[in-house]
């Protein structure tokens, strides 16, 4: 199969383009402010079920359906989801999906079999046009082969996708370039996986929200993952990755301390650095992840680099940070990427 790429220059024309492929149960890649989803027909399970052969994904894995109207979610759930009103009002458009009980018109393709579905309102314009062309809510996981980090940008979906889908609309690098926060509004409201709308940030709007266990840990022996995503090896790249945690001259100080120890064994080792402790490492081979004033932008940097230095590297010595704000949507990716192995000085 040929893989055509378009730019979004013009943003009506591509979500056309999209739509018709959509509506003939193929699928298409397209830019959200997150990261690329890999995008079907999500009321198709024929078309639904081509997403999981193309990424190679396990089948028990459900997808978030995309919708461009408040109103669209709800006729996907059965009910209304309490708090759901607030939530949406305060974060949607944007990078937040909430999970409740499905609509019986769903189908078990998109929820893996499982009761509840995940639905979430992109703020990227060109995702809201696709899905309205469309006209139907679009089933879309991140747009990388499984295992692999998310795209951020049509490069990293070319890498990945090239051959396996017809078309990748091209809306330049994602705004905040991590998955969208996934919050579950059965029970207790609870972050199933973090991402930029904060624990914080939702606290503000619902009052207390739980943490699924398995966010900064692996699953413990006997424990069912709340998300069927967090018990897969995600983000992990063939390079060791190593974390240190702590304030940037003491992390720094340390990963010199490692480094030097791995050249002298003959390793090839890369440092991913926060701005902040760069000017520690003189001329050790770092590249930046980003700024820890700005944690979000550590995750983009994370898997960016988690492609780049991925090719070459035996070991990635990789600085962490405390885990609040969007800095827990970074320590969940980080320490997955790193198996848990991770060191706080
Ligand atoms: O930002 C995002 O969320 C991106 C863009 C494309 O929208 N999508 C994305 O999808 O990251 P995916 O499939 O890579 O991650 C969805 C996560 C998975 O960990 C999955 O297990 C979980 O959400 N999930 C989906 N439906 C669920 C459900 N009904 N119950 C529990 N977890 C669910
Ligand atoms: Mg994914």
């Amino acid at each position: 199969m040929i893989t055509s790429v378009i730019k979004t220059t013009d943003p009506t024309q591509a979500a056309t383009q999209g739509a018709a492929i959509l509506r003939a149960g193929e699928l298409v890649a397209f830019p959200t402010e997150t990261v690329y989803g890999l995008g079907a027909d999500g009321l198709n399970g024929a078309a639904v079920d081509k997403i999981f052969l193309a990424k190679g994904r396990p089948n028990d894995n459900p997808l978030i359906l995309h919708v461009a109207r408040p109103q669209d979610a709800f006729a996907l759930w059965d009910g209304e989801p309490p708090f759901a009103r607030a939530l949406m009002d305060t974060f949607w458009p944007g990078p937040l999906t909430l999970i409740y009980h499905k609509a019986p018109r769903i189908p078990n393709e998109v929820t893996a079999g499982l009761s509840t579905v995940a639905v979430r309102l992109p703020e990227s314009a060109v995702a809201r046009e696709l899905i309205l062309a469309a006209g139907c809510p679009i089933a879309a996981p991140s747009a990388n082969l499984s295992g692999k980090p998310s795209p951020t940008t049509a490069e990293h979906v070319y890498a990945d996708m090239a051959g396996k889908i017809p078309l990748i609309i091209d809306g330049g690098p994602c705004r905040y370039g991590v998955e969208s926060t996934v919050l579950s509004l059965v029970g207790i409201p609870t972050i199933l996986r973090p991402g930029a709308v904060t624990r914080e940030m939702l606290a503000a709007v619902i009052g207390e929200v739980a943490l699924a266990p398995s966010i900064l840990q692996p699953l413990q022996k006997g424990e069912t993952a709340a998300s069927p995503g967090m018990k897969y090896k995600h983000y992990a790249p063939s390079a060791q990755v190593q974390v240190v945690v702590g304030e940037p001259a003491a992390a720094a100080r340390r990963i010199c301390e490692l480094y030097d120890g791995l050249i002298a064994k003959g390793k090839t080792v890369r440092i991913a650095a926060t701005a902040e402790a760069a000017p520690f490492y003189g001329s050790r081979a770092y590249a930046l992840l980003g700024r820890r004033l700005e944690p979000i932008s550590l995750c983009s940097g994370l898997f960016r680099l988690l492609r780049e230095l991925d090719e070459g590297a035996d070991v990635i010595l990789a600085e962490g940070v405390a885990p609040q704000g969007a800095g827990l949507a970074f320590m969940n990716r980080l320490l997955r990427a790193a198996g848990f192995q991770v060191e706080y000085v």
